[in-house]
């Protein structure tokens, strides 16, 4: 990025960016997984609960910052630094966002190639007619073939760092508005599709009824890493918005839209997907696998299916193309803010993310049993640790800096909403988000040795 002043065309155009980056695979894989692997309602209680204590909050903090020093990430914070007279030590904080989406984008690349291979195969009509427990079985062959996993995360994290390469991220972007609320519309229908299946009501059940004995420490833990990252809030990667928000658009609402909206396809996402779970008996603490193996299964009963379920993945690529963009992103600016020319950068990024994403890609298979952390292989450590550990330290960092480095005439401005309003949030900040991320950080911090 570059320091020129340019601002989205519209307040509507930077809410459906900030989106963009939102909407991904956080909120229609990782969510039911995750949600399965820890109670279900129980953790999507506490992730809404963390959504709108820290994630809002922090979300609106990170914006500011970049609202504030309207330039890439490391400056902005070096710039707003100097200014409040604190230690420029502070733009460390957007090297250690690099850090964190590094990590992310490349899980989010190998997983991103699983949804290529399911839309061929959906195309190719291969699920058609097939039985819940043959599409299971197709699945862990698929992940046990380490050739075809390196392919498609090498074919994803291509077409990714093409576009990053060529700078037409913006048309992309046009693009994913444009198609955004067809992959909305289609989870509802499949949502629609669940309400009229026999695993409707125990999937209401087991998303919305929390039963309190399974609200455990580690699921706390889980539920404030998975608000972080389907906000995409942490890494510095919206601080990078924030430096083109418009003048005159409230932040405190386009962080609620946005965190609303993301919510909803979480919902949506979790209702079609846990109906059959339930409806075909499965097991929904099965881990990674869950979309892959559920939606295939409910499009199988609606006419058209092939059809409907290779429409579902065009979509989610799309989404999870612009989430991986906005990964990559911050991580070329970095580079090239150190003088490195852009093509040199986007390459040097793509070749370390690519290397690392192969690791996590041979964890299924070759690399299963290499389990350098906490009994955890590549993959597992790569999708927990940054989400769950690098995104709230994060934003605990940025939270710090906003509520106690900023002066207050420095971030008034920024805010936009008033003295009472920055006073309101600014409290929040120090006295509700701050305390509460570093407890339950430290908390799963401990319990992971
Ligand atoms: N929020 C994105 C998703 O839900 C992932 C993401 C995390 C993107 C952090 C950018 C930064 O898929």
């Amino acid at each position: 990025m570059n320091d020129t002043l340019e601002r989205w065309g519209s307040k509507r155009a930077f809410i459906l960016a900030m989106t963009g980056a939102a909407v991904g695979l956080g909120n229609i894989w990782r969510f039911p997984y995750i949600a399965g692997e820890n109670g279900g309602a129980a953790f999507l209680l506490l992730y809404i609960a963390f959504v709108l204590l820290l994630g809002i909050p922090v979300m609106m903090a990170e914006i500011l910052i970049g609202r504030g020093g309207r330039q890439s990430p490391v400056r902005s914070l070096a710039t707003l630094a100097r200014a409040s007279q604190a230690s420029p030590r502070w733009r460390y904080l957007g090297l250690f966002g690099a850090l964190t989406v590094f990590c992310i984008l490349s899980f989010y690349s190998v997983v991103s190639g699983w949804s290529i291979e399911f839309l061929v195969a959906s195309i190719n009509g291969t699920f058609e007619g097939q039985s819940p427990q043959a599409i299971g079985a197709g699945f862990e062959a698929f992940l046990a073939n380490p050739w075809l996993l390196v392919f498609n995360h090498s074919l994803f994290l291509f077409i990714t760092m093409t576009v990053v390469a060529a700078g037409v991220a913006k048309g992309l972007e046009r693009l994913n508005n444009f198609l955004m609320p067809l992959l909305y519309l289609l989870l509802l229908v499949l949502a629609g599709y669940g309400a009229s299946t026999d695993g409707f009501g125990p999937a209401l059940g087991w998303l919305f009824l929390p039963s309190f004995e399974a609200i455990t420490p580690t699921v706390v833990f889980h539920a404030m890493g998975h608000a972080f990252f389907t906000l995409a809030v942490g890494a510095c990667a919206l601080m990078a918005y924030g430096a083109y928000m418009p003048e005159e658009q409230s932040l405190t609402r386009a962080a609620f839209a946005v965190a609303l909206l993301d919510i909803c396809v979480a919902l949506l996402a979790g209702i079609a997907i846990f109906s059959v779970v339930f409806a075909q008996g499965l097991d929904p603490t099965q881990g990674p696998g869950l979309m892959f193996v559920t939606l295939p299964i409910a499009f199988a009963e609606l006419p058209f299916g092939s059809l409907w379920l290779s429409g579902f993945f065009l979509l989610l690529l799309l989404a999870t193309w612009t989430s991986a963009i906005n990964l990559a992103e911050p991580m070329v600016a970095t580079l090239t803010g150190m003088g490195w020319r852009r093509s040199i950068s986007t390459a040097a990024v793509a070749v370390s993310v690519w290397l690392l994403g192969v690791l996590a890609a041979l964890s299924f298979s070759t690399l299963g049993e290499f389990r350098p952390l906490w009994g955890r292989n590549v993959f597992e450590l790569l999708s927990s640790i940054p989400p769950d550990v690098f995104l709230p330290l994060g934003g605990l960092l940025i939270a710090i800096f906003a509520a106690w480095v900023l002066p207050e005439s420095q971030a008034v401005e920024s805010l936009g909403a008033g003295s009472r309003g920055y006073r309101l949030w600014r409290a929040t900040l120090r006295y509700i988000s701050i305390p509460l991320t570093l407890v339950v950080l430290v908390g799963g911090v401990l319990a992971l040795g």
